[in-house]
């Protein structure tokens, strides 16, 4: 592929959301030790795309302009770099390529081997593309609650906030698969969609009840999946049990201070502050559980490539039911 060109979509400075993209033909990249060239088939969006995007890692992230932005794909293995020896091309895939790196909103890119994982023809590749980060954070949350997801666990009274979104969505469906009982928190237009996912007892978040985060059945959580932000402690405290964890996907730098302090005044209920990372054992596990049937992608909307930036317009609005999937 060297010498060829592709489509991909990139911005050049920090800021400037869905106007700050621009299309542009640029070199086919070549993979290297441990890497493959994947031909993108759909990436996902996630909100992290628009912090890189609005600097929140600066100057770590992007590690250079112009940069190529979204880390999760799913394509097909076209060459496969040095010392390669699980993949080969032809080969269907999930990939989550790097935050550093970046590169899903183009044609073709560059993702390590030991972070990709194959796709069987029951996935497809939108439905595939979801997965990395929101669904891995999903388990990876759960998980650091406190819930197994082999069928070892005890039925725990879960809450899920924002279980609309693309990690919510996720997360009510793997909470069910656990034998928990689900307690959601979405918008009135969402409530049959997130119940239809499995949740147990649902609040609309706009009104005085969701907003108290009490369980219509008077249930106290073991464990909160906080998957938005701007609820603070004193909403959560009373509505959990005597060990629970918050789990807070968003954490400031004050969740991790007011973290230490909530230990010294509330030893046994914590809140944990969470960052999701590829591990490919669990990217394995998610696939086949589409695969079989057990989970699903929930998607908000599909976009080509051509209109990348409708796509990043969504996103930015901050009221995706679900995954925002790009198919080029
Ligand atoms: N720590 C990590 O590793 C990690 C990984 C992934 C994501 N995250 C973070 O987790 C959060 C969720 O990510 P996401 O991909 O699920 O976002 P998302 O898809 O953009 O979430 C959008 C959904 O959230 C709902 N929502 C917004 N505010 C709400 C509220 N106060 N109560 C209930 N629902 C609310 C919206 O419903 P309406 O349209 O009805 O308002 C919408 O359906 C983001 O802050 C993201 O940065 C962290």
């Amino acid at each position: 592929m060297a010498g060829n060109t592709m489509r991909a979509v990139q911005y050049d400075s920090y800021g400037g959301g869905a106007t700050g993209l621009k299309h542009v033909e640029i070199p086919i990249p070549s993979p290297k030790k441990g890497q493959v060239l994947l031909k993108v088939e759909a990436a996902a969006l996630n909100p992290v795309d628009l912090k890189i995007q609005n600097g929140v890692a600066r100057p770590f992230l992007p590690s250079k302009f112009p940069f190529v932005p979204v880390t999760d794909v799913a394509g097909e293995v076209v060459e496969v770099g040095p010392g390669v020896n699980t993949l080969i091309p032809g080969d269907k895939v999930v990939s989550m390529v790097t935050y550093m790196k970046g590169g899903g909103l183009a044609e073709y890119a560059i993702a390590a081997e030991a972070s990709t994982v194959t796709r069987p023809p029951e996935v497809s590749p939108a439905e595939g593309a979801g997965l990395p980060i929101a669904a891995l954070t999903a388990l990876q949350a759960l998980r650091t609650s406190g819930i197994k997801l082999d069928g070892t666990s005890k039925s725990a009274n879960i809450l899920i906030t924002a279980a609309s979104g693309g990690v919510g969505t996720y997360t009510v469906q793997l909470a069910k698969f656990a034998g928990s009982h689900v307690t959601a928190t979405c918008g009135a237009r969402n409530i049959e969609l997130v119940k239809s996912l499995g949740a147990d007892e649902v609040l609309d978040y706009k009104t005085p009840e969701g907003a108290s985060l009490n369980s219509p059945s008077g249930k106290k959580y073991d464990s909160v999946i906080h998957c938005t932000t701007g609820i603070s402690w004193s909403i959560f405290e009373p509505n959990l049990n005597a060990n629970a964890k918050v789990v807070d996907l968003s954490p400031s730098p004050w969740t991790i201070i007011s973290s230490t302090l909530k230990k010294l005044f509330f030893p046994k209920k914590q809140l944990v502050p969470f960052l999701s990372y590829a591990i490919k054992e669990d990217m394995e596990f998610l696939v086949e559980l589409v695969k079989e049937g057990k989970l699903k992608t929930l998607v908000d909307s599909k976009h080509p490539l051509s209109k990348a930036e409708d796509a990043w317009a969504k996103m930015m609005d901050g009221h995706a039911t679900g995954k925002i999937i790009i198919e080029i």
